[in-house]
């Protein structure tokens, strides 16, 4: 019997000219920055609409960039989502500065904008909304609550670009915006990220720091800060930027996926599709469902599996992870919305390797288990 052929939950789209053109750039032997990692800043600033694209080794390394850039210090709080990949609590750990959390909806699994009030203190230096499985989050709620007391915006964007709220990118919405470049992501540099600002000061802060902390001053090369190298090579910026020009096709196939798995997962009690908002354009990064009460969401992600289909929870209730916990005394009471979406959700394949009969073949396979289940 041949092997059963997997449908990925994700796969990077590199097409022949994008290999093409890497192959191009390892053969001229410039491989650290240089003039392609120009050129990808220049596409990013053009199809996000801001003035400063800075890219760097990964999305990790755009959101530490962004925190330091923004001079936290110990005892500073920032606010994050409890729902969301660790990585945007962990550079606020790692400048010294105090993670807040603050619980999700259910609808957008992005951070509710009417629990923010409540944990803002004099120690409140700024907010890190995300934008989770490529929907905005609420940005008007959040630019008008840091306008109002003061806080700087630092958007974590690791799944959203392209994503929308109110006609606007996401990523410009306040001082900082941060994407990933991961595979898992709409375009793909291996690892990599890029911050964004409209704000042409902390864009050359970015910089350098991204450098060692160097700075050419009265004419000669200088260290400045205590930087990093969170560069990126010409041959990942030379894949990203011949990826940026089929992101919107990309994203099109994403949205008509969703429409059909939605369609076809109405029909099923059990499940919860996304939500649909007038306001925001969701890019669907990840197609993420949440399944009812009763069922066990691992094993539905089991019975996928052994029918071929590779699926996965979506994003982690940072309150029920070990670090989190224990440092800060949580359980998954703490944040109930976060807990469940951790424990319920479920991602499923989409991207251009799944077909129209893909998503008819999965949702068959789900609404199966109902049936086992029940048995
Ligand atoms: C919400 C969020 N923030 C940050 C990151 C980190 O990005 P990277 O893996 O490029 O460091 C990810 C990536 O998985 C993410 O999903």
């Amino acid at each position: 019997m041949g092997k059963m052929q997997m449908i990925k939950l994700a796969q990077p789209n590199i097409s022949e000219r994008a290999i093409k053109k890497v192959v191009e750039v390892l053969k001229s032997g410039n491989l650290v920055q240089g003039k392609y990692v120009e050129e990808f800043q220049q596409r990013l600033e053009n199809y996000i609409g801001v003035r400063n694209a800075v890219v760097v080794s990964s999305g990790t390394a755009a959101l530490h960039l962004a925190l330091l850039a923004l001079n936290l210090k110990k005892g500073d709080e920032v606010i994050v989502p409890a729902f969301t990949f660790p990585a945007t609590a962990n550079v606020v750990e790692l400048v010294g500065a105090k993670p807040v959390f603050v619980d999700i909806n259910l609808s957008d699994f992005c951070i509710d904008t009417s629990k923010i009030e409540e944990v803002i203190t004099k120690r409140t230096k700024a907010i890190m909304p995300v934008h989770e499985f490529g929907q905005a989050a609420k940005m008007d709620d959040i630019v008008k609550i840091t306008n109002h007391y003061n806080l700087k915006i630092v958007e974590d964007a690791a799944c959203a670009l392209g994503s929308e709220f109110n006609n606007q990118k996401v990523g410009t919405f306040g001082e900082f915006g941060c994407f990933s470049f991961h595979p898992r992501k709409a375009i793909t540099t291996g690892e990599g990220g890029v911050v964004v600002t409209n704000d042409d000061i902390l864009a050359k802060e970015i910089r350098v720091l991204r450098n060692h902390g160097i700075q050419n001053i009265d004419g000669r090369m200088d260290f400045s800060h205590a930087g990093l190298n969170y560069r990126m090579t010409d041959f990942q910026a030379a894949l990203g930027l011949t990826q940026l020009q089929d992101i919107d096709q990309d994203i099109t196939v994403r949205i008509d996926l969703a429409n059909q798995y939605n369609m076809l997962l109405s029909d099923i009690e059990w499940i919860d599709i996304p939500s649909f908002f007038e306001d925001r354009k969701m890019v669907y990064q990840t197609y993420h469902i949440l399944v009812g009460h009763k069922l066990n969401r691992d094993d539905l992600l089991l019975h996928l599996k052994e029918n071929g289909i590779q699926a996965n929870y979506g994003a982690q209730a940072l309150n029920c992870i070990q670090f989190y916990m224990e440092k800060y005394n949580l359980t998954e009471k703490s944040y109930p919305k976060a807990t469940h979406a951790y424990y319920k959700g479920v991602a499923l394949p989409i991207g251009r390797h799944v077909s129209l009969e893909d998503v008819s073949f999965i949702v068959s396979e789900i609404d199966k288990i109902s049936v086992l289940e029940r048995n």
